[in-house]
Parts: C-alpha cells; sequence; structure tokens
C-alpha cells in the first residue's frame, strides 16, 4: 500500500484531503507545519508528500520538497497552491515536484494527480515481484526490461521495441502505454506489415476526397485519430520509404499533413515502434532510412529470446498452466518434473508464444491433474535430438528437402507446406512457431501466392 503524507497548517485541509485519500485505498500521514514534515520523512519512507507551499512559520512548503529529494529513497511531491498562482506551482515542478494542485481542489483532480504520481513508483515495486502488466520474468534481463519500461513511461519519448517475433514486444507497449500518463487516451497499433505498401500512408496521415482514385471522400489518419494517445507501429522494418519520409516529419515537427492537402495539423502523440528484423542491416541495405532510425532508436528495449534466459521458463510456464486450467475448468495442480525439463531444454525458436501455445496445448490434452511429459508437443519432448529433427518428419505428413536448396528456398518450402496442410492462417503461423503478422511478412517476400497453397 502506497503511503502518503500531507503537510498543510489548516486542519480542515488536511481532514478532508486525509478522507479522500484514505476512502480509496491509501495509508494516510499528516503534518501540521515544514518541520513537522522533515522531522517525519526523516523517520519514515514515504511514496508521496502533498505540501501546501506556504506553511507559516518555520520549514516553508519549498524545504519539505527539497528535503524529500535528499531521502535515499525520494517521495515523489505534489505541492498545493492558493487559486491563481500557478506560477508558483510551475517554479516547484522545476524544483523538482510532480505536479501541483491548486485549492480549492477538486477530489477528482487529486485522485488522479496522485494516482500519476505513484504509478512509476508502483512499477518499480511490481519489477521485484516479477510481473508488469502481464509481462513476467525475473532474470536480469527482463529486469532490465522492467526498469526500462519504469522509466520511459515517466517521459514521452519515442521508444523502440525489438526482439525475435514472440518475445513479448506488444506486451511490452501497451505496458508503456498504460502506465504513462496517456493511459486514458487512446492506444493504436498499427501493423505495418500487413497494410499494402500504397495505402499505409493513407492510414496513418489519412487523406482528402479525390487525393487519389478510390478516395471517395474525406479520411482522417491514425496520427490524429490518437491524438493524446500512443501509436503502436508494429512491424516498423516493413514501412514503404515514402511513409518513412512523412513519419520523420511528424517526429521532428509533430506535423501531420493528409495526403491531397497541403495545410499540416499537429497533434500531440507518442510513438512506440517495434520490430523483429534487423533495422540497422535494413538501413545498410537501403530499404530503412537512417535519419528515421536515428530518431525511433531514442529508448531501444531489447528482448532477448526465450532460449538465453531459460530461468524464465518454469515462470512462465506455470503462468500460462494456471491461465488455461482455469479457463478450460481442468484443475491442474503442476507440471511434471520431467516435463519441466523438457521446457527448460527445448530452444523455443517461436519464444513465448510458442511456449504458451504448448502448455495450452497440453492443458486440453492432460488426462491426469499434472502436465506430464507426453503431454507435451514431439519436438519439445525430443528437444534438440538430431533423429527427430531432420528430416522434418511426421507420420503420414512428410517435409522433404532436397540438398540442392538454399536455407531461402527451404524456408519458402516449409511456409507453402504448412499453409497446405492447416485450415486458417492462423494455425499454419502456430504450427510454424511464429506470429500472424510475421507470416504475412513472409508470404509476401516470398511471393508465396494462393495457388500455390491450394
Ligand atoms: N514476458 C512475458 N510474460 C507473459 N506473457 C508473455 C511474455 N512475453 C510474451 N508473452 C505472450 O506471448 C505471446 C506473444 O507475445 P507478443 O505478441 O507480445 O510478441 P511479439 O514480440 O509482439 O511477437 P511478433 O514479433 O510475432 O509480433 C502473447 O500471447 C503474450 O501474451
Ligand atoms: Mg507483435
Amino acid at each position: 500500500m502506497s503511503k502518503i503524507l500531507i503537510v498543510d497548517e489548516d486542519q480542515a485541509v488536511r481532514a478532508i484531503l486525509k478522507a479522500i485519500l484514505k476512502h480509496n485505498g491509501y495509508e494516510v500521514e499528516d503534518a501540521a507545519s515544514g518541520d513537522e514534515a522533515i522531522a517525519r520523512m526523516k523517520g519514515m519512507s514515504y511514496d508521496l508528500v502533498i505540501t501546501d507551499l506556504r506553511l507559516g512559520r518555520g520549514s516553508s512548503g519549498y524545504e519539505v520538497l527539497r528535503e524529500a529529494k535528499r531521502r535515499p529513497f525520494p517521495p515523489e511531491v505534489i505541492v498545493i497552491s492558493a487559486c491563481g498562482t500557478a506560477d508558483e506551482g510551475v517554479r516547484a515542478i522545476k524544483a523538482g515536484a510532480f505536479d501541483f494542485i491548486g485549492k480549492p481542489f477538486k477530489e477528482d483532480e487529486v485522485l488522479r494527480k496522485v494516482e500519476e504520481a505513484l504509478i512509476g513508483r508502483n512499477a518499480i515495486a511490481w519489477s521485484g515481484g516479477h510481473e508488469l502488466n502481464g509481462l513476467i520474468g525475473r532474470t536480469p534481463a527482463m529486469k532490465e526490461v522492467f526498469d526500462l519500461i519504469t522509466q520511459v513511461c515517466k517521459t514521452d519519448c519515442t521508444v523502440l521495441i525489438l526482439g525475435e517475433s514472440g518475445t513479448g514486444k506488444e506486451l511490452v507497449a501497451r505496458a508503456i502505454h498504460k502506465n504513462s500518463k496517456r493511459r486514458h487516451m487512446p492506444l493504436i497499433t498499427v501493423n505495418c506489415g500487413a497494410i499494402p505498401e500504397n495505402l499505409q500512408e493513407s492510414e496513418l496521415f489519412g487523406h482528402v476526397k479525390g487525393a487519389f482514385t478510390g478516395a471517395d471522400r474525406d479520411k482522417m489518419g491514425i496520427l490524429q485519430e490518437a491524438n493524446g494517445g500512443t501509436v503502436f507501429l508494429d512491424e516498423i522494418g516493413e514501412m514503404s520509404l515514402s511513409t518513412q519520409v512523412k513519419l520523420l516529419r511528424f517526429l521532428q515537427y509533430g506535423e501531420v499533413r493528409r495526403i491531397g492537402e497541403n495545410r499540416p495539423v499537429y497533434v500531440d502523440v507518442r510513438l512506440i515502434a517495434a520490430t523483429n528484423v534487423d533495422l540497422e542491416e535494413a538501413v545498410e541495405n537501403k530499404a530503412f532510412r537512417k535519419d528515421l532510425y536515428y530518431r525511433l532508436n531514442v529508448v531501444a528495449i531489447y528482448l532477448p529470446p526465450l532460449r538465453d534466459r531459460r530461468e524464465d521458463i518454469p515462470l512462465l510456464a506455470n503462468h500460462f498452466l494456471k491461465r488455461f486450467s482455469q479457463k478450460m475448468e481442468k484443475g491442474i495442480n503442476g507440471i511434471s518434473p520431467d516435463a519441466m525439463t523438457a521446457l527448460m531444454n527445448y530452444d523455443w525458436p517461436g519464444n513465448v508464444r510458442e511456449l504458451e501455445n504448448a502448455i495450452e496445448r497440453a492443458v486440453v490434452l492432460t488426462r491426469s491433474d499434472f502436465i506430464e511429459l507426453e503431454d507435451l508437443p514431439p519436438k519439445v519432448r525430443y528437444g534438440s535430438s538430431d533423429l527427430y529433427r531432420s528430416p522434418l518428419s511426421r507420420k503420414g505428413d512428410t517435409f522433404r528437402i532436397k540438398d540442392d536448396l538454399t536455407l531461402r528456398e527451404v524456408e519458402r518450402a516449409y511456409i507453402v507446406h504448412k499453409l497446405k496442410r492447416c485450415k486458417t492462417y492462423e494455425e499454419a503461423a502456430r504450427e510454424l512457431g511464429i506470429g500472424r503478422s510475421t507470416l504475412w511478412r513472409k508470404i509476401k517476400r516470398y511471393g508465396i501466392t494462393p495457388d500455390e497453397v491450394m
């Protein structure tokens, strides 16, 4: 529970604030003077201090603020300033206060600001607990990810999320948005890989009627729709070069110009981008603009593949087990040691998504109240055993590789093979251990046509 200290000379103000905050589940103490507040801070660690700036005799609100910022675990500070003295509030923010509230205050404003001030701190506490908005992990690598998320959600800076398919990039984007001050505004996801290149620009920036054939009415772009919120550009590596130019202007000047219109509008949107391709390589190949890459790469969050953080596997496996077991009302109690060993040893090319699918399948299949080795997919059961892996065979359904093929050709052929035998793209993606959008991209890249997979 978050601990709050209220500092105000006026007994009535203290009583009201105390009542509001206690009623909303906070632990609250109060002090009637700056000196008393400073003495209390020395003996107790608070998460938040709310102080009037004018405290009469003794230490002022500024001194309370300064002392707060000197503590080993400095609390956030919200200052109270009488109505019409916003300048004073701004001065306090410059001196390190989180925000200010004007007197007389409104209950919902107080609660909103208190909640905002405490968010970053709670995130830090959660990362100690191996979880942040559904993102699970306890390895140092994931701790680092949690710390970065905690840092960037206090700011508006552009974030680039990197990692193989299925490592949790989308979850990270959501966590950043949900913990930022924009969380009451929309988070709009744009999957660049799923939008044809010639439509990307209009999707993001909008167009006016008649701007091109098919533009039969005005359309607002996503960047404008998300005003005040966050736009998550997934698979940014798939963005067309012409859209990249416009995006750069947006990042530089906040400028959004609809196709067919000269006058730009200015919007306030935070960008989060993600990719599972090597953008530096794309820059070298001239498929991605260098200037845009630098603009996006202000803060990069790298999600390591699951095989490089195997100690997270038991935590994740049990988390998914609990979830699916509840959902399917199966009352499964755990994972047998054999099965867990297999889970730990497997390489997880599809990362957390593949693990999640394996556990879901196991929950469906198991007949006991434990997940046993035989409930796991064969490739997990047999691990890296070469015997099983080549020649990639399955009963009555063999995929043969001629040995004069390049790796690209093998990948293409294998995707076609899976598309032929699966009923939906979803299923094919799952069997391939990749995301649906990654599958789409590959289909596009390899020029796989519907005829081929009939
Ligand atoms: N650390 C994690 N804790 C809990 N669940 C996770 C974690 N990482 C990923 N997942 C789960 O794995 C699945 C894939 O995650 P997500 O969609 O975020 O991956 P991605 O990196 O965006 O993949 P892709 O590049 O294929 O789009 C989701 O169901 C997500 O909930
Ligand atoms: Mg994704």
